[in-house]
């Protein structure tokens, strides 16, 4: 490997949201979805060109970012995208934000998959939304939809838009082409606007495969905005961008008011420099050797889940660094469990609960970390588990 992923980058007091948001000294956190590794060299050297300039006015976002953003989807995933059809703002969720408060009004439903990432609640609770859940169905450790559901909640819900997680944080799943066409055809049939976050993307396992949702067909593409960025996949949420990529005209020139009159139009010089230097032949052997250091985690937490505390299970993991722990054998909500990990042995892992409506048993392990830290953490985990249950 070119890249290294086991080294220690020391994170606290780096006013990092991670590390730094609790007084313990001693908290191990894996839990927001962020990432222990340093950008790529490549990142942080066109950064620092960008740096020796010294001059941070106002951004015009250059041809040449669009080109990349094209260049890479088309390369990549095959998706060509339509420079016209592409909107930026400073992030995944805030685009969600904008799109919701401009294609739906207060009181409209939104159907949404759950369980799932806990910024969807908050986005159409702001925007005085209705939820609607279609929930995946678990088995056997893996999530699957149930698309009967699907279309019998939206004959008679009548939801406005469909916000779709495409790879699902954190069921784990990467959407296959099947399924992705499956629920675009059943939305067009009843005239739901879906609206797919696909902010992890680039973090799929050996042998899945991505698809973009407005890849499928033009007509897909006429009845979706699709979230995009590079900011999950390279570790660079902090600089702050993302497009929106919405090819029905009427819809684009909502969506862009509504991103101007939130005020989050104004991006800055860092990420754009970062997302051109990302999206580069070295950005994709980077993501490769990446992908297969989390992979490693992966296999490595089951082993040792399996040797250590078999009772706990680890559902598949398509793709996301996000690991979810089934923890129902040991019988402990999982809000009441999260707080016990932190109080006793200063581990902290994200409480299930934060993706439900309701409480349930399972734990978000983020794995983007290096190795001797999951280690560490597994290790606390186990050995207390063991002894108190
Ligand atoms: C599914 C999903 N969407 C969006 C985000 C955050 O997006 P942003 O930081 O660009 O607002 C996350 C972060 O974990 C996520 O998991």
């Amino acid at each position: 490997m070119k890249y290294d992923f086991n080294e220690i980058v020391p994170r606290r007091g780096t006013d990092c949201i991670k590390w730094d948001s609790c007084d313990d000294p001693d908290m191990l956190p894996l839990w927001v979805a962020d990432m222990d590794f340093r950008a790529a060299p490549f990142i942080i050297e066109a950064m620092q060109r960008r740096l020796n300039h010294g001059v941070f006015g106002y951004v015009k976002v250059p041809e040449s970012y669009y080109e990349s953003v094209i260049r890479w989807f088309a390369r990549r995933h095959g998706w060509q995208i339509q420079r016209e059809h592409m909107l930026y703002t400073i992030g995944v969720v805030p685009a969600i934000a904008a799109i919701l408060q401009s294609i739906t009004h207060p009181g409209d439903k939104v159907i949404v998959q759950t369980p799932v990432y806990n910024c969807f609640y908050s986005c159409l609770r702001d925007a005085g939304n209705v939820l609607v859940e279609n929930p995946l169905v678990y088995e056997n450790n893996y999530y699957r939809i149930d698309f009967e559901d699907f279309e019998r909640k939206i004959i008679s819900e009548q939801p406005k838009a469909f916000l779709l997680c495409n790879p699902h944080n954190p069921a784990g799943r990467v959407w296959t082409s099947d399924e992705l066409t499956r629920l675009g055809e059943i939305c067009i049939r009843h005239n739901v606007f879906v609206i797919s976050d696909e902010i992890h993307n680039e973090l799929v396992m050996p042998g899945y495969h991505y698809t973009p949702f407005a890849s499928i067909s033009s007509e897909f593409a006429e009845n979706s905005a699709v979230c995009i960025s590079a900011s999950k996949s390279f570790n660079i949420a902090g600089l702050q961008l993302a497009n929106i990529i919405c090819s029905r005209e009427r819809v684009r020139v909502l969506i862009d008011k509504g991103i101007n009159i939130n005020e989050t139009c104004d991006v800055n010089p860092f990420g754009i420099v970062a997302t051109k230097a990302a999206y580069s032949e070295e950005g994709e052997e980077w993501l490769r050797q990446l992908m297969e250091y989390v992979h490693s985690n992966y296999e490595f937490l089951c082993q040792y889940l399996a040797d250590n505390l078999p009772q706990v299970s680890v559902t598949r993991l398509e793709g996301t660094y996000l690991a979810w722990l089934d923890c129902s054998a040991l019988g402990i909500p999982s809000l009441e469990l999260g707080h016990l990990l932190q109080q006793k042995i200063h581990v902290w892992f994200t409480p299930g609960h934060e993706y439900s409506t309701s409480e349930n048993y399972f734990l978000r392990v983020n794995l983007a970390c290096p190795n001797a830290t999951l280690r560490l953490a597994l290790r606390k985990f186990c050995t207390f588990l063991k002894e108190n249950h």
